[in-house]
């Protein structure tokens, strides 16, 4: 048992993470891009709405999910390795990624942007940021947070603080979006463990009650070759923030 600060995150191997994760689009990742397409979709932004994605690592499709709705988009992350391999692909993405944007194109509002590599580059910025650090005076309007509340420490009351963390930096009723592992047993990366605490669908409804209004759950279990050893499934919520 390890919580957040026990971890080197320096060290996570962005390349082997990006492989083993996004090389290629899976059907979860379908799933969920359809599923974060048709809640933004249906939602109203000012035309200079800022975006957040907190925890980015080497996964671009929130922030592109973001893209027609954002004038900027924050992508937050702890990890030097994960930071240096956004601001490279920030020049322009790896073509991996279009096959994560066509899911997202078969929407009008997507499918309007012509050159979304150039339109990425404009509005995204990386920063470094320790989710459990002070809240900052500005809040944003959107914000997605994908594997990570789960997946940085073996604690309970870390996981809560990261969930709390993340609503705190939105403007009350912010439209927002994350994702877990189900169940998640802790991964590997490079050749290194990295951790993680345990959740299902009961648990995370009840650490989400406090904190967003509208809320939907979507859990998917694990398909027939799963990407990752122990974990039971994926879980998705979206909702706004209290
Ligand atoms: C499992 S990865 C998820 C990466 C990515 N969001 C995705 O969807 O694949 C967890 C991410 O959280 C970042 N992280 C770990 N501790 C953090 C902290 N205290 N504050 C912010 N980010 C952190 C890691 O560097 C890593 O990029």
């Amino acid at each position: 048992m390890a919580g957040n600060l026990a971890y080197d995150w320096d060290a996570f191997d962005a390349q082997d993470y990006l492989a083993h994760n996004y090389a290629d689009l899976h059907d979860e990742d379908r799933r969920i891009l359809e599923i974060v397409r048709e809640f933004l979709c249906a939602q109203a932004f000012d035309a200079d709405a800022w975006g957040v994605d907190v925890g980015t690592g080497t996964n671009l499709y929130p922030a592109l999910s973001m893209l027609p709705f954002c004038g900027r988009i924050s992508l937050l992350e702890i990890s030097k390795a994960n930071r240096r391999w956004l601001t490279g692909q920030l020049r322009g993405y790896s073509g991996n990624w279009d096959g994560f944007w066509q899911v997202l194109a078969e929407h009008e509002a997507y499918r309007v942007i012509d050159r979304p590599r150039d339109r990425l580059s404009q509005a995204a910025s990386v920063q470094r940021w320790d989710i459990f650090g002070s809240v900052p005076d500005r809040r944003w309007d959107l914000g997605t947070m994908f594997f990570v509340a789960e997946s940085i420490t073996t604690f309970r009351n870390e996981f809560t603080t990261a969930l709390a963390k993340f609503c705190s930096l939105l403007k009350p009723g912010a439209p927002f979006v994350m994702t877990f592992m189900e169940n998640s047993k802790g991964y590997e990366v490079g050749g290194r463990r990295f951790p993680a605490f345990g959740i299902d669908l009961v648990n995370l409804r009840e650490e989400m009650w406090g904190l967003g209004n509208g809320m939907e759950f979507y859990r998917f279990g694990v398909g027939p070759e799963p990407l990752r050893d122990g974990y039971s499934g994926m879980i998705l919520v979206h909702g706004y923030v209290k």
